[in-house]
């Protein structure tokens, strides 16, 4: 099958790639670094894939120039990645590192040599043992703490990086960190206490949007980037379309995986109807002056998008989860390859929340490897991608204000509890030698972006 022709995507639209600091950076114990809990989580034995840890990654840290250099053959307009609290402040408050800000001085100041516009997260999971210590994302000083961290971020480096976005997936880091337990902490939570968690996350959020807004440039350019639980229509039909929109803004009483629980009080200033009905009396309360607090005015919605859910309307309306038939293709990680998630979640999303959309991750992991001509062959990412992004085309021709892409990832690099056993990368990483190969993805996505989609 080939896809349709299409126009090319926008002049103003942003090509990009993602990573955030544990995955890649290693140099764990280097220049003062302090512990993160995906430290402590790697150290405890049955918790990753083989015992893998971040400590030593791609070594980002030491080889940030070569990486630079490579995002920059690439042709990227735009560089997400995310920084670690630890290496600003070690035990996560207190007095300023000045050597691990140096690293995201010099990190900046390359990107922006190379005409690379920087997006920054402050928050992609790497929480300070002591804080959590200190109880963490339960303490009620624990949003105070993260607008500290906030505002030393924005200071530092609030005069050259525009784009800022303050989590990465708090319903994964709650819900997987605090709720089933794979991911670092690996607590094992009642929906009540990582209901709680959740509320502090969100005014932790609000007051790191104040202080970004106080200290960092005028023109800042805020958002947050939770990942997209998105359902999709299994046909066209309008009531097929209405049924994914209300799946997609449900909420389900046992865990924490939504859009609406998140966003609403961050965005809306309200606690989600659909939250109130799943969870009833497990919610905190959330005071006015909490919505107050958590909904500071955004400049975009930053979204991850990986799958989604076919869904038709049943009786009423209802939505119906689709079952995939067998066969159904799926990445290494065993995620079903769902194209139309990308064409209905930034819909659905944009039409409840109002805001310019980016798309925050998206990608695959795939046996790569280097073959016998010294290349990395991965026609099945070239594949992935292509497709995702005619359906992303085809929510700008909804009318969706899309503004950018950020493909996960630049390169392979730790893949939390899967450890290196999978592989998102555009570039091959060997975790031995630390060699970097471009792929053929990387060769591929240089035409995409140097056509503005149109080579798709
Ligand atoms: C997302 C994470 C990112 C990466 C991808 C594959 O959930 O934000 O760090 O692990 O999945």
């Amino acid at each position: 099958m080939s896809l349709p022709r299409h126009r090319p995507f926008p002049r103003t639209f942003l090509w990009g790639a993602a990573t955030a600091a544990y995955q890649i950076e290693g140099a764990w114990n280097t220049d003062g670094r302090g512990r993160s809990v995906w430290d402590d989580f790697c150290a405890t034995p049955g918790k990753v894939f083989e015992g893998h840890s971040g400590k030593t990654a791609c070594d980002h840290y030491h080889r940030h120039r070569e990486d630079v250099r490579l995002m920059k053959q690439l042709g990227l307009q735009t560089y997400r990645f995310s920084i670690s609290w630890t290496r600003l402040f070690p035990s996560g408050r207190g007095k300023l590192n000045p050597k691990g800000l140096a690293f995201y001085d010099r990190l900046v100041d390359e990107l922006l040599a190379a005409g690379i516009r920087p997006f920054c997260t402050l928050f992609h999971w790497d929480y300070p043992s002591a804080l959590f210590r200190r109880g963490g994302w339960l303490h009620a000083d624990s949003p105070a703490w993260f607008a500290d961290y906030a505002a030393a971020v924005a200071e530092s480096l609030g005069d050259r990086v525009r784009d800022w976005m303050t989590f990465n997936e708090p319903q994964i880091f709650i819900g997987l960190g605090h709720g089933n337990g794979t991911h670092a902490p690996g607590l094992k939570l009642p929906v009540r206490e990582q209901l709680q968690a959740a509320r502090h996350v969100q005014l932790a959020h609000g007051l790191a949007v104040s202080a970004l807004r106080a200290g960092a440039d005028r023109n800042a350019k805020i958002g947050w980037a939770p990942v997209g639980v998105v359902h999709y229509p299994a046909t066209a039909k309008p009531a097929d379309i209405r049924a994914a929109r209300r799946a997609t803004d449900a909420c389900h009483r046992d865990h924490v995986f939504n859009n609406t629980l998140w966003s609403d009080p961050v965005i809306l200033g309200r606690v989600a109807p659909e939250a109130r009905r799943a969870y009833g009396k497990l919610l905190p309360r959330y005071s006015d002056s909490d919505l107050r607090t958590m909904a500071q005015p955004l400049d975009f919605y930053g979204v991850n998008i990986y799958q989604g859910t076919p869904v038709r309307a049943g009786r009423n309306g209802q939505p119906q989860p689709q079952p995939f038939g067998p066969g159904n293709p799926r990445t290494a990680f065993e995620w079903n390859i769902t194209p139309a998630a990308l064409r209905w979640g930034p819909r659905f999303i944009h039409e409840r929340y109002g805001l310019p959309v980016f798309i925050t991750e998206n990608g695959l992991s795939n046996t790569d490897w280097v073959a016998a001509d010294g290349k990395a062959h991965d026609p099945q990412r070239i594949d992935f991608t292509g497709r995702y992004l005619h359906e992303l085309r085809r929510a700008l021709t909804d009318g969706v204000p899309v503004r950018g892409y950020f493909h996960w990832s630049l390169m392979d690099n730790f893949e939390w509890a899967e450890g290196y056993k999978q592989r998102f990368g555009l570039i091959h990483v060997d975790y031995e030698t630390l060699k970097r190969t471009p792929k053929d993805s990387y060769r591929w996505y240089r035409k995409v972006i140097g056509t503005r989609g149109a080579a798709l």
